[in-house]
C-alpha cells in the first residue's frame, strides 16, 4: 500500500528530469553543429589571409605582439568562435576588439578561428 503511495512520485519525478536531460542534449548538440558542424567549417586558408588584419598585436603567428594582447596560437577553435561572437556583438566589451570584430561575417569568424586555432604549438612547462 505504501509502495503504490511512493511509485507515482518517481514517475512525476521521472518526466521532468528526463526533458530537462532532452534539452541539455539538444543545447549541447546545438552548441557542437554551431562551433564545428560542417555548415561552420573554418577555413583556416582564408583566416590566414585575414590574419594580416590581426597580426600587429596577435602576430601572423599567433604570438602576442602586444603586452595587453593575448597568444591566439594554438588556441582552442570553438573558444575562439565564442570570443569573436562576443566581442562582435558586444557581449564581451573591449575596445579594441569590439571595433575589429564588428564587421566580421560568421564564416569569417570560423575562418580565423581555424587558422589560429590549427598553429601547431609546443609546450614545455618550466621546471
Ligand atoms: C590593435 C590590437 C588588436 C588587433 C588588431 C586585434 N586584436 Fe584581438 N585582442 C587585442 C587585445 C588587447 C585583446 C584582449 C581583449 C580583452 O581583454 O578582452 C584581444 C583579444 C582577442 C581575443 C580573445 C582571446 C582570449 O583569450 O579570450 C581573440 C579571439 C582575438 N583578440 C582575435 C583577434 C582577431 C581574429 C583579430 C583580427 C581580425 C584581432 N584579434 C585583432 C588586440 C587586438
Amino acid at each position: 500500500m505504501q509502495h503504490v503511495s511512493s511509485s507515482p512520485r518517481e514517475v512525476r519525478f521521472g518526466r521532468p528530469s528526463s526533458r530537462v536531460g532532452r534539452l541539455i542534449w539538444t543545447a549541447a548538440l546545438l552548441t557542437a553543429s554551431l562551433a564545428s558542424g560542417p555548415g561552420w567549417a573554418g577555413d583556416a586558408k582564408a583566416g590566414r589571409k585575414a590574419a594580416v588584419a590581426c597580426q600587429t598585436c596577435h602576430g601572423l603567428d599567433g604570438l602576442s605582439k602586444l603586452p595587453e594582447a593575448p597568444n591566439l596560437a594554438g588556441q582552442v577553435e570553438p573558444y575562439l568562435v565564442k570570443a569573436l561572437t562576443e566581442y562582435r556583438d558586444g557581449t564581451r566589451r573591449n575596445e579594441i576588439m569590439n571595433v575589429v570584430a564588428k564587421p566580421l561575417t560568421d564564416a569569417e569568424i570560423a575562418n580565423l578561428a581555424a587558422y589560429y586555432g590549427s598553429i601547431q604549438i609546443d609546450v614545455l612547462p618550466p621546471g
